[in-house]
């Protein structure tokens, strides 16, 4: 096998190489005189071959056999200023070792098998400007490590066993711009180790097991621009301060286990143009998220579980040009959703099973100018058109899908409800319209009942609002109230936030019905551009009859059409039914 490997060999050897430079050419190496480099890649070396010309530059010892450089293995020179010890087996490297090569710019020690890297194995290397210490096995980084390293920009350490990182161990290092750290043991990141870097523009952050990011993390990196965390899947929050003191660029944090949109922690990131967020199990964009982040010009939130986008998500965001939610679960995405689409050039929302109606009648309008990056989204449902790329549907078909019909409420009749003790009890609401509304419900305290609200009221899938477990000896005053809320506008009719926010204040101001109010604001619903059907309790009233053993109730029942804020105010004529159960 071995002299297989030989033979295999000695037909490079035999190739005419280029004529030896001056100084001879080391044995089973090849010089080249005019760039003045010696390559000795894969012979099989076991040590640094002997007979090196001094004038070399670039020097290839790459996939050899090396395990140990000791002072004297490099004899002086000095005109080097490429090193490739990559994939050796060097072990041990002896302060010193490199003492001899005042030009050295890089250094590639990658693929090895060093645990530790000794004080003062890299002294006096002043023109280094890139260290690559990849694949090994390093434990520890020590202290003063890389201190007389001053011109040193990038350095690489990922692919090792790190667990600590000493506090001192990147003092020196001035000039670095870029650092990453891969695939290693770390459990945490220490603030005051990485507040030695202040000249660092670049923090890659990959593979790594930490679970939290803290307030003191990026604290003395001024000059950062780009932060990038990915493969973290131990984290599951972005803390509101870890991002604080930081003035970035662009920030990626993906792969992640985080749920949420970091909210706060983008907070004053006014500077920051490119945002990734993709590959995180984030389903929910809320109102609001990157608020500051008015020079954003990329978002990527790709591959999340993105099924909600809510109006106004990303407002603020006055310069986005990209914007990529492919691969979610979106059934649609409101224009409402934006601070205004028109600076949006390109936009990637396949992999959606998109609902083909009004919602997006604002992409099928600028399909011809948007670019899709190659992607066109498609409709999955209604049924039809299902499949259908957005862009190429026919002028017949946009008509016949992508226009709203108003919401009813379906079935507008006196619920009766009979319970004994214990039994649950339900008020349906059901409505139609197109797209279909959404149906909420509202607790006498103005909070929404959601499907996971605590206590004894929640809503079911479809809209249906159940009461658990009726109470025995008790009457019950229910009051309930259903609003629907249309919208005549032609969905196209364009829509500022500014005018949403406007149409707010004017409910605000209007003299109407206080619960309304408060409900509609929290719910964000006065400016949710598609149809929203509202029914909500008003009040919930336990009045105990004492004495008596009977379960009865006491229910008010009445629907309210409003078309508009101004209809609200007043003029929608409400029915009303009272009515005792018994
Ligand atoms: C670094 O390189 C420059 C030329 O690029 C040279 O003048 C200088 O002497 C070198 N530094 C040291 C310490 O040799
Ligand atoms: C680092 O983690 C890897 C995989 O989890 C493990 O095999 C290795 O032993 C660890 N190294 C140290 C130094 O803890
Ligand atoms: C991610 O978070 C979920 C709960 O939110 C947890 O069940 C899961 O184990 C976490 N994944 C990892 C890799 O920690
Ligand atoms: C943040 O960085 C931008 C350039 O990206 C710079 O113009 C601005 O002054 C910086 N702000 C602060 C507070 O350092
Ligand atoms: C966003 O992050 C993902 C996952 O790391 C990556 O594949 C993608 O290229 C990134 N996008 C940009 C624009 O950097
Ligand atoms: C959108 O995100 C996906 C997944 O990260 C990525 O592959 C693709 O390149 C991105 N598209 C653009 C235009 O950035
Ligand atoms: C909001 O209303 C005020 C007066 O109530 C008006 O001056 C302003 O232009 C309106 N803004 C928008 C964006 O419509």
């Amino acid at each position: 096998m071995t002299c297989w490997l030989c033979v295999l060999s000695l037909p490079l050897l035999l190739l005419p190489a280029a004529p030896p430079p001056a100084g001879g050419c080391p044995a089973r190496c090849e010089c080249t005189a005019q760039t003045r480099a010696v390559a000795c890649t894969r012979r099989r070396l076991t040590a640094v071959p002997e007979g090196i010309p001094a004038e070399t530059r670039l020097l290839e010892l790459s996939r050899n056999r090396i395990r140990c450089l000791n002072p004297g293995d490099l004899t002086a020179l000095p005109a080097l200023e490429e090193l490739d010890l990559s994939e050796n087996a060097i072990a041990h490297v002896e302060p010193g070792a490199f003492a001899n090569l005042p030009r050295l710019r890089v250094l590639r020690l990658r693929g090895n098998q060093l645990k530790l890297i000794p004080p003062g194995v890299f002294t006096r290397l002043d023109n280094l400007t890139l260290l690559d210490l990849s694949e090994n096995k390093l434990v520890i980084l020590l202290d003063y490590t890389f201190q007389d390293l001053h011109s040193l920009r990038r350095l690489e350490v990922g692919d090792n066993d790190l667990v600590f990182i000493s506090r001192r161990a990147f003092a020196g290092l001035l000039a670095l711009e870029e650092l990453t750290l891969e695939r290693c043991n770390l459990t945490a990141l220490s603030g005051e180790s990485l507040g030695h870097l202040r000249g660092l523009g670049a923090l890659r952050l990959r593979h790594l097991a930490i679970a939290t990011l803290e307030d003191q993390n990026f604290r003395r990196l001024p000059g950062l621009l780009h932060l990038e965390i990915d493969n973290w899947p131990l984290l599951e929050e972005v803390a509101a301060g870890s991002l604080r003191g930081l003035n970035l660029t662009s920030l990626s944090v993906t792969h992640t286990n985080i749920t949420a949109v970091p909210a706060a922690a983008l907070r004053h990131q006014a500077h920051l143009t490119c945002l990734n967020l993709s590959h995180n199990p984030i389903s929910t964009v809320p109102r609001g998220s990157f608020r500051d982040l008015v020079r954003l010009r990329e978002l990527h939130l790709a591959g999340a579980l993105l099924a909600v986008v809510e109006p106004q998500a990303f407002l603020g965001l006055r310069q986005i040009r990209l914007l990529n939610l492919s691969n979610n679960l979106l059934s649609t995405l409101e224009e409402s959703t934006f601070h205004s689409v028109n600076t949006l050039e390109t936009l990637r929302v396949d992999g959606n099973p998109l609902a083909c109606d009004c919602r997006l009648l604002w992409i099928v309008q600028r399909r011809k100018t948007l670019n899709f990056d190659g992607r066109l989204p498609a409709c999955a449902t209604p049924a039809e058109v299902r499949g259908d790329a957005l862009r190429n549907l026919p002028d017949s078909v946009l008509f016949e899908y992508f226009v709203c019909r108003k919401p009813k409420i379906r079935e507008r009749r006196l619920q009766r409800v009979t319970a004994t003790a214990g039994e649950d009890i339900r008020f349906l609401c059901r409505a139609e319209g197109e797209p279909a509304p959404t149906v909420a419900w509202v607790t006498p305290q103005h909070r929404p009942v959601t499907a996971t609200s605590a206590g004894r009221a929640r809503v079911l899938p479809g809209g249906t609002l159940e009461i658990q477990d009726a109470q025995a000896a008790g009457q019950r005053h229910l009051h309930v109230r259903g609003q629907q809320r249309g919208r005549q506008r032609h969905p196209a009719a364009n829509r500022t936030p500014g005018e949403a926010h406007n149409e707010t204040l004017a409910a605000l101001r209007a003299p109407l019905d206080l619960t309304t109010i408060l409900v509609s604001t929290a719910m964000g619903c006065i400016t949710f551009l598609g149809v929203v059907l509202f029914c909500f309790v008003l009040l919930f009233v336990w009045s105990r009859g004492r004495g008596q053993h009977k379960n009865n109730f006491s229910v008010e029942y009445s629907f309210r059409k409003v078309d508009g804020p101004a209809a609200a105010a007043g003029q929608g004529g409400a029915r009303k039914f009272n009515m005792k159960m018994i």
